[in-house]
């Protein structure tokens, strides 16, 4: 068999706070367990022991917003090298809570970082990397809010006023439009069955 056909494959999760991805990734996970693949969780920013380091400095203190970019990216640095990269190259299936899209959505739309600057961290970090499949949860920001007031204390993203939100939910958007063939949008103001109908129909090529 040739390198690219026991390559495995890697699959992310975006959407706004609360847009409801977390509880999707275990449906999503067992849908591929149960089809015989080797899934490896993981999530951004953290995935190794450095990473989750910088998760809790992004995740709880102020900074200048392209420290808070270099910081997301250095922490994709060292989780590409130690987690995603063998674990692709061994044939399993990386499922991320988040990737580079959250850098777009977030530091991009969200704080408004100039978008070139962003490619550039990108064409650093991975020049030619990208999720076979981005699962793009969306919601309106008023579900959104009333589900993470609901469920508990809130970091440093989580207290961020609608417009910041409105923001990072625009560019997630318009990315999905860029890259139709990669980011998948699912509405997740449905019910959960018809969500996990939803994730298998996008799926479904690979169970
Ligand atoms: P999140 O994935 O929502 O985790 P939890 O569900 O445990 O709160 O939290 C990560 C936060 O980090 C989220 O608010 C988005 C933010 N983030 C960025 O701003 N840029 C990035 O590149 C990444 C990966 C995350």
């Amino acid at each position: 068999m040739t390198l690219a056909a026991t390559r495995g494959r890697f699959l992310t999760f975006e959407g706004i706070d609360g847009a409801g991805k977390s509880t999707h990734i275990g449906y999503v996970t067992d849908l591929l367990k149960d089809a015989g693949k080797t899934v490896v969780s993981s999530r951004e920013p953290g995935g190794t022991p450095l990473g989750e380091k910088l998760r809790d400095l992004l995740l709880h203190e102020k900074m200048h917003l392209e420290t808070e970019a270099l910081l997301m990216f250095a922490s994709r640095r060292e989780h590409i090298a130690q987690v995603i990269e063998p674990a692709l190259a061994r044939g399993d299936w990386v499922l991320s809570d988040r990737f580079t899209d959250a850098s777009f959505a977030y530091q991009g739309g969200g704080r408004g970082m100039d978008r070139t600057k962003m490619e550039a961290l990108e064409h650093w970090v991975h020049p030619l990397l990208q999720p076979d499949l981005t699962l793009l949860f969306d919601v309106p920001l008023a579900v959104a809010r009333e589900r993470l007031d609901a469920t508990r204390a809130l970091d440093k993203f989580e207290q961020e006023q609608a417009d910041f939100f409105e923001k990072v939910r625009n560019e997630y958007l318009r990315r999905a439009a860029q890259f139709p063939g990669r980011i998948v949008v699912i509405d997740s103001t449905q019910s959960i069955d018809a969500v996990r109908a939803d994730l298998r129909a996008a799926l479904e090529k690979w169970l």
